[in-house]
This record gives structure tokens, sequence and C-alpha cells, in this order.
């Protein structure tokens, strides 16, 4: 099976665990994909955002939501009072899946088998950031910590105490920020979002 696994060193730190990760090979991946899109922040951030997989801009500039639904996110984040200094913002694939239309490159999203391989990056950022709270943005960064079964209708906005790896966790489960990119109705999915966000911030206070 694909495997980042051979990939992570053990007893790294942040640095050097992004320096690994921009030489895996542990999917097919990284072939068509530009670079990595390791994720980024502080080690003693208090909050951990977990994506999808890195977009176009991502995979061209090498940094997880700075395209179109990162500066969603960013707003949503300042509107429920969470402080950017305190995030560490990363993805449950480290590489942009895609396929070409004509001259464009459009998301394809990430399946399990790729979910499952980028696992390990995941699991060694949570061993060292340690965050008090992880937000999950989407299904997919559910399915990577909390199983393929775990769905965000019915949960979101709810904070979740769950093993995660062995050690007790607490979650936030909320949409994917594309998704309100996406909605017919924009301003109320961007509540939402912004109210589920808003819970994960005072579960932090
Ligand atoms: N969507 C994600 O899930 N992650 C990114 O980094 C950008 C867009
Ligand atoms: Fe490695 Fe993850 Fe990229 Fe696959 S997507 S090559 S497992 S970093």
């Amino acid at each position: 099976a694909c495997t980042a696994e051979p990939f992570v060193p053990a007893h790294a730190d942040l640095a050097a665990l992004r320096e690994a990760a921009a030489g895996c090979q542990g999917c097919p991946l990284h072939r068509d994909a530009t670079q990595t899109v390791f994720g980024a922040g502080s080690s003693d951030a208090r909050i951990m955002l977990v994506g999808e997989q890195p977009g176009d801009q991502e995979d061209r500039q090498g940094r997880p939501f700075v395209g179109p639904a990162g500066k969603l996110l960013d707003r949503a984040l300042a509107e429920a009072g969470v402080d950017p200094d305190e995030t560490y913002v990363t993805n449950a694939v480290k590489h942009f899946k895609f396929t070409r239309a004509g001259g464009r490159r459009l998301h394809k999203a990430p399946g399990l088998r790729e979910t499952r391989a980028c696992a390990p990056w995941l699991a060694a950022e949570l061993a060292l950031v340690e965050p008090e709270l992880i937000v999950l943005l989407g299904a997919t960064a559910g399915k990577a910590l909390l199983g393929p079964s775990f769905r965000v209708t019915g949960v979101r906005g709810m904070v979740l105490e769950e093993e995660v790896h062995g050690r007790p966790q607490r979650l936030v489960p909320t949409v994917h920020p594309s998704s309100v990119l996406r909605a017919q109705d924009r301003e109320t999915a961007y509540r939402g979002l912004v109210s589920d966000l808003t819970v994960a911030a005072r579960a932090l206070a």
C-alpha cells in the first residue's frame, strides 16, 4: 500500500519534518504536483486547523490556505476571535490532486488511499504541536483523524472528545471553507462557519 511512513524521520522537529516531507514519494500524487505543501505555524500553537489538500495556489506557493478558500478562512477566523498566531494550519493530504481540463487544473478530491498514505505526516505534526484543540475543516480531515465513517453533518460546531492516535483530543468539526465559496447562499454558509469557529475560540478561553 502507499504510505509516507518510510519518509517520516524519527525525533524530528517541525523544520526537519517539513524538509523531509519535501521529498516524500509515499503515493503517486507527488508526480504531478509542483511541491509538497506542509503545515504552517508554530509548534506552540493552541489550535490546529486541518483542511483537505492544497489547491492550485497552495501548490504554486508551497503554503497551505493562501488561495481563495484560505482568504475566506482567515476572515472567518478573525471574526470568530481566533488569534492567527495561535494556529497551526495544515492539510490531511500534502500534495495537490487535480485533473487537467484545457489549460486549467481542476481540484480532485483525495480518496481514502491518499489520505491513508499521507496520514503519517499529520500524525507527526500532531505529536509535535500537541494542540489543545483541532478544528476539522470538512469531511476529509474528519475521516483522516476519526475514521472513514466520519460525517460533518450532526457534529459540526460541537466540541468532541475523541481518542486520536491513542491520545484524548478535543475537536471541533466544521465545513470546508471551499464549500462556503460554492454554496447557493454564501452569506448563510459563511455565518455557519464563523459560528462553528466561535465555538472553537470559546473552548480555548
Ligand atoms: N483547501 C484546503 O483544504 N487546503 C488548502 O490548503 C487550500 C484549500
Ligand atoms: Fe507523500 Fe502525502 Fe505527497 Fe502522497 S500526498 S507523496 S503521501 S506527501
